[in-house]
């Protein structure tokens, strides 16, 4: 098939890469000169393991291409992706500027039969004003239907997460881009869920927004264990083995960041209010998550008593491991509540140094961990790098001021690091 992606985020760059690897001919519609060269030479703007060489291949056998054109790849293609950005505004709510300026121009270069499927993250009713923006701009015979076809792939696993979804949701009023987009999706393992575009819509929403409230029910349940004494990871082992439960999605730590749960939490919250629906739940859900990561600051009090002159070191930079992706990663407002304690920070990640520079500063940046912790006070975990759970703790010790962990990841064994010596505090044990 004839397929054209509007967008080379993390959503539009690795779907539209595994359609061309499964065989399609796919052009990727960007609108930034450099960007568009940089991919065409196979050189991706982001951290994901195994991206870069699937990209690469594609290019080479003339599968995969990269444009700042529209025409005459929308006219030819069979389905057109959108998949830009859709920003939180300040209130929330999302923003699908860059969703209706794209449709527009799709709309004006359609011909024959085209199939718009809508890939970004979108309030329920958008992919309607989506068909009337094209509706009024196409030309007279080109005839199109609109499809909602959310992602669910996450960053660092987003290749396998492509090829092996838990479902593939395709929402559209239209059999015939039903069959097209069922037809797109075959060599994909996935269970089908036919809907309509509203149902889908939501879909998206509610699954993000349900995995942030086990994120932050597992958080309050390991801040009450800590009050209580009991070892809030063996409690949530034991709540997640319950199959009506599930254990994905329970790990405690210094709460949820990326560009995905914040936003679409506060989306949805947005969406519930323009209907007059308080979603209480998940406003509790965001306050919980804020403070799982003021609960870091506060457990570096309790070590450290002031930050005057204290060195506190920071291994993790990145939202989660596997990614160098930092936006709303908890490190940020973390690193920014110790400094304004006035804490002396240095701080390391294997691939998010760079994404961390442009938006964190006043802190010395280390090239590698051995810099990171010498003559530290305390040591302060914040993503699950392997390389973070490989290192020689023995060694970390000698060059670490005073031994103190703590462990926003829970990466360590509690009980092996206090017998080296080490004062380890952990998330809910
Ligand atoms: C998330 C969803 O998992 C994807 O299904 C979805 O497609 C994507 O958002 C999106 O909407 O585009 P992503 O944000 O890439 O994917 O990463 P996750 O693995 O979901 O992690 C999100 C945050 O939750 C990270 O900060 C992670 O550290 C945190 N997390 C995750 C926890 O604190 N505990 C957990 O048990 C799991």
């Amino acid at each position: 098939m004839k397929i054209t992606f509007l967008g080379h985020g993390y959503v539009g760059l690795v779907t539209a890469t595994v359609f061309a690897d499964l065989g399609n001919t796919v052009h990727v519609i960007g609108h930034t000169k450099d960007k568009i060269d940089n991919l065409n030479k196979g050189i991706i703007p982001i951290y994901e393991p195994g991206l870069s060489e699937v990209v690469q291949r594609n290019i080479k056998s003339k599968r995969l291409f990269f444009t700042l054109d529209y025409s005459p790849y929308i006219q030819e293609s069979d389905i057109v992706f959108i998949a830009v950005g859709t920003p939180p505004k300040k209130n929330g709510e999302a923003d699908l500027t860059t969703v209706f300026e794209v449709a527009e121009k799709i709309g004006k270069n359609l011909s024959g039969f085209t199939v718009v499927a809508t890939k970004s993250t979108v309030p329920v009713g958008t992919n309607k004003k989506v068909k009337e923006i094209i509706s009024k701009t196409k030309p007279e015979k080109a005839e199109f239907e609109v499809a909602s076809v959310p992602e669910f792939l996450r960053e660092g696993s987003a290749i396998g997460d492509t090829l092996n979804p838990d479902r593939i949701i395709i929402g559209t009023e239209s059999k015939k881009a039903e069959a097209l987009l069922v037809e797109l999706h075959k060599p994909i393992d996935g269970h089908f869920v036919l809907t309509n575009l509203e149902t889908a819509e939501m879909i998206k929403y509610a699954s993000n927004s349900f995995l942030a409230v086990k994120i932050s029910f597992a958080n309050a349940i390991a801040k009450l264990s800590e009050l209580t004494g009991a070892d809030g990871i063996k409690v949530l082992e034991g709540v997640g083995l319950d199959k009506r439960v599930g254990k994905e999605f329970l790990q405690p730590g210094a709460g949820y960041g990326g560009s995905c749960f914040p936003k679409d939490v506060k989306a949805l919250i947005s969406i519930a209010k323009g209907y007059g629906y308080k979603f209480a739940l998940l406003e509790e859900v965001e306050a919980i998550n804020r403070n799982s990561r003021n609960d870091i600051v506060r457990k570096a009090e309790k070590l450290l008593g002031t930050f005057k002159n204290k060195k506190i070191s920071v291994l993790g930079l990145a939202f989660k491991s596997n990614t160098d992706d930092m936006r709303d990663a908890p490190s940020i407002d973390i690193i920014n509540m110790l400094k304004e304690k006035k804490a002396f920070v240095q701080a390391y990640d294997p691939q998010a140094m760079n994404n961390a520079k442009k938006i964190i500063s006043g802190i010395e940046f280390c090239e590698d961990i051995h810099h990171t912790v010498q003559d530290a006070n305390l040591l302060i975990v914040l993503t699950e790098w392997n390389e973070f759970k490989e290192i020689d703790l023995r060694e970390v010790k000698k060059l670490m001021k005073t031994p103190l962990i703590i462990d926003g990841r829970n990466i360590y064994d509690s009980e092996k690091l206090k017998k080296m010596g080490f004062t380890y505090l952990g998330v809910g044990r």
